[in-house]
């Protein structure tokens, strides 16, 4: 006589998580984060010149003319991608040691800003980095003296850009300088000059990071800052924060959110998960992350290696961002993105 049999399997989990992911519908119907346009922000280079110029470490992203700016807004409304993140790319005679061009209300920003709003009205959010980068001869956010960088005197000049940027049609600014006290100064500046409508994005909690390099080199400030740098003149480590530090962002989108921010960013964003998941359970303000240039290049280039599915590591890289509490992510992946959006949601 045999012993009465134990069923099998009596040993396994009655639950069992796989069961849900035996599809492709279910694993849909209870994904927790699904990506759409709506998450999305274009950064886009515009540079005063004849032709598109590719950016050699971003396969993919131009320098683009100010038509091609007008048209990428075009397309970003196309592709229901709420807002365009602009970054000007400055001819060399126009930076100067006191940045004066920053407040030119003809200088290539206000021009973009003007012609996207010429073509796409109210349709496309156009947000403005505030920071003198573009307009140092430099290289460095601001305003530079015996080797340091004034903070003070720096936030004067960024409130005039504000203001220039303000009057040429620009929705939100985005100080991405990180000098001590901009936010409020900017804020007053503003409603002074009766533009109460225009929000501020503040890059709050702004790392130095090492994967800025290939944005530098579409500014043509990289080689500048390397000149500076071996003259042992400013770090940008002296007004940017240490990747080592969670606690201090905190600190820093606390003093943004006194200032007046409406909504504030982390940067880069693959790398400071953690922070932005703090940043959003703390403050429960709209928070955007910056997937930054460095991000996109190495996405890129393993992809162009034929290492990784470039359109998979993309779609996940933002995914994830989203997860960890982002509100949205400003990538230079997001027209791909929108695109493959069409029809379904990207994951
Ligand atoms: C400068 C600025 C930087 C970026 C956005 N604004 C570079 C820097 O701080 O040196 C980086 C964006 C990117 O790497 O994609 N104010």
């Amino acid at each position: 006589m045999s012993e009465p049999s134990i069923p099998p399997g009596t040993a396994f989990p009655t639950t069992r998580p796989r069961r849900l992911r035996q599809h492709a519908w279910l694993r849909g119907m209870v994904a927790e984060t699904v990506l759409t346009p709506a998450d999305l922000v274009w950064p886009l280079f515009v540079h005063d010149a004849a032709a598109a110029v590719p950016v050699a470490a971003m396969p993919g992203v131009d320098r683009l003319t100010l038509d091609g700016v007008r048209r990428a807004a075009a397309e970003a409304a196309a592709l229901s991608i709420p807002a365009v993140a602009l970054f000007p790319v400055v001819d060399p005679r126009h930076k100067s040691d006191d940045a004066a061009h920053a407040c030119d209300d003809d200088n290539l920003a206000c021009r973009a800003v003007r012609a996207i709003r010429a073509e796409t009205g109210g349709a496309v959010g156009v947000v403005c980095d505030v920071a003198l980068d573009p307009y140092t001869s430099h290289g460095h956010d601001g305003l530079l003296a015996d080797g340091q960088i004034l903070n003070d005197e720096t936030v004067e000049v960024l409130c005039r850009q504000s203001l220039s940027l303000a009057a040429a049609g620009c929705h939100v600014v985005a100080p991405s300088d990180m000098m001590d006290g901009r936010v409020g100064a900017i804020r007053r500046a503003l409603d002074a000059a009766g533009r109460q409508d225009v929000c501020i994005l503040s890059y709050a909690a702004k790392y130095a990071s090492a994967f800025y390099g290939p944005f530098r080199d579409a500014l043509g400030s990289s080689a500048a800052l390397d000149a500076g740098a071996k003259r042992g003149i400013a770090d940008k480590k002296t007004y940017q924060m240490d990747v080592a530090n969670g606690d201090e962002a905190l600190r820093e989108v606390g003093l943004d959110v006194a200032e007046g921010a409406d909504m504030v960013m982390v940067k880069p964003a693959g790398t400071a998960l953690d922070v932005i998941w703090r940043v959003k359970r703390a403050f429960g303000l709209p928070t955007l992350a910056y997937q930054v240039s460095g991000e996109y290049a190495m996405i890129r280039a393993a992809a162009g290696h034929g290492w990784i599915d470039g359109a998979r590591a993309a779609a996940e890289s933002v995914l994830v961002i989203k997860r960890a509490g982002a509100d949205a992510v400003l990538t230079y992946f997001a027209p791909e993105l929108a695109r493959a959006m069409q029809g379904s949601a990207a994951r």
